[in-house]
């Protein structure tokens, strides 16, 4: 018993720090989530080691912003570095899939909205 409330214990303590690791637990999820174009694949597979593409999704940068945030994730979380023509493949999907959100349309209008 004793033992039991001790794992107990040890694992509220630990909840916190788990939590805390970066890893997003990713659902079942297919490169068809992602909005369709030239380098989803690559990109789908590269990116969703660590989190689910949900980030990905609710983003929209421009290009750069797209290339500085490889640099980003590569430097804050670990990713592998991303270079050459794999940069360039996946950095060229986001930029045209997820464009900044004013050229978008709105993904989800909430039906009780008035404006
Ligand atoms: C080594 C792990 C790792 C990999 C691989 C990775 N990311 Fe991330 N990414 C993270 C972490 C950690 C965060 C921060 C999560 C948070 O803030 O909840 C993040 C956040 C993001 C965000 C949100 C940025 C914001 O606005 O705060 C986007 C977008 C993103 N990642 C895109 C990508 C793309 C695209 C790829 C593939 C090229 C990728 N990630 C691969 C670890 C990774």
């Amino acid at each position: 018993m004793k033992g039991l409330i001790a794992g107990v214990a040890a694992a509220l303590l630990a909840g916190p720090l788990l939590l805390s690791t970066p890893v997003i637990a990713a659902e079942e999820e297919t490169p068809e989530v992602l909005a369709p174009g030239e380098g989803r694949e690559e990109t789908f597979y590269y990116c969703i080691a660590c989190h689910n593409t949900a980030l990905i999704r609710r983003s929209g940068f421009t290009r750069q912003q797209w290339d500085e945030l490889m640099d980003w994730m590569t430097e804050k979380h670990g990713m592998n570095p991303l270079e050459g023509e794999l940069r360039e493949t996946i950095v060229n999907y986001l930029a045209e899939a997820y464009p900044p959100r004013r050229q978008r349309p709105p993904a989800f209008t909430n039906p009780f909205a008035r404006d």
